[in-house]
């Protein structure tokens, strides 16, 4: 985990029982869940076990944990959105996380920078010590090994997933939302691209356009011990919305509207 901020230190966990209270007892502020409070949800809504369909994690630095793949489709099972967006596609593996544990009738769509970032030439010179380190020459790291291997996890997806799929190619900070089109049209945003306080800045706030007032944004790499302006972007964030920080993970969440409402109900969703 990465270092502790002083603000949140004297929260306490919620207790497992109170999610519904979550979203009403703060107006602002970051609170800490325990990821078995979202299975609690789920066993609750639920009458039958939910799967959970993944590869095996990757090795190399640069996605998600097993215990954030569970936890990500938790919320997934929990708000069952109509559509999924990605910033920050890498390898596919959360993409492919996505197609597989979202409703059958869910577009999934991910941005990435893809084969632009080759021309870029960004990780020559890079020794593994600095990317593990910095901030910037992870990013780059990152951004160099997507546009070499493509997106490795989504190969050979079956047509059902396939169908579902959208691959965007570009800066994501040049996306234009109404532009092409995308406004409103998901559920669940997650915000995984690049980790420089603008680009984290930017991603959200076209998250908001992607889900237009009702929806779930999820960021990766809050309280990462390397990528400081993610925590330091959401800390600013919270003095005026609640976010959810997922204890033993780097998932952070808001929810808004009427998924706001799903995500604490007590009745089952389907
Ligand atoms: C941490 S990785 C994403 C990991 C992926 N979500 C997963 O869990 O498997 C971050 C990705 O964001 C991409 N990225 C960084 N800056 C970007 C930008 N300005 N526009 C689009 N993609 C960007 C990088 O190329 C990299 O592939």
């Amino acid at each position: 985990m990465g270092p502790s901020h002083p603000q949140n230190s004297d929260r306490p966990l919620v207790d497992p029982e109170a999610l519904a209270h979550v979203f009403d007892a703060l107006g602002g502020g970051v609170v800490d869940v325990k990821p078995r409070l979202l299975f609690t949800e789920c066993e609750r809504r639920f009458p039958d076990p939910i799967p959970l369909h993944l590869f095996l994690p990757p090795s190399g630095i640069g996605s998600i944990t097993l215990i954030e793949a569970a936890v990500m489709t938790a919320l997934v099972n929990l708000i069952q959105p109509r559509g999924i967006f990605e910033f920050g596609t890498f390898l596919g593996y959360s993409t492919a996380l996505f197609l597989r544990n979202s409703p059958a009738s869910s577009p999934v769509c991910s941005i990435d920078l893809g084969a632009a970032a080759n021309a870029l030439d960004l990780a020559s010179g890079l020794v593994e010590a600095d990317v593990r380190q910095d901030a910037q020459k992870n990013d780059d790291f990152l951004r160099s090994r997507q546009g070499v291997l493509g997106p490795t996890y989504l190969r050979n997806l079956p047509p059902h997933e396939a169908g579902r799929l959208t691959l965007l190619q570009g800066d994501s900070r040049a996306l234009d939302v109404s532009a092409r089109n995308l406004r409103g049209r998901f559920g669940l945003v997650f915000v995984d691209g690049g980790h420089d306080e603008e680009t984290v800045r930017s991603d959200t706030e076209k998250a908001y356009e992607l889900i237009d007032g009702d929806g779930l944004i999820l960021w990766h790499d809050f309280r990462s011990a390397i990528h400081g302006d993610v925590t330091t972007y959401l800390d600013k964030l919270s003095s005026h919305i609640l976010v959810v920080s997922v204890t033993n993970t780097l998932l952070a969440f808001t929810a808004v509207g009427n998924t706001r409402t799903r995500l604490i109900s007590r009745a089952a969703p389907r």
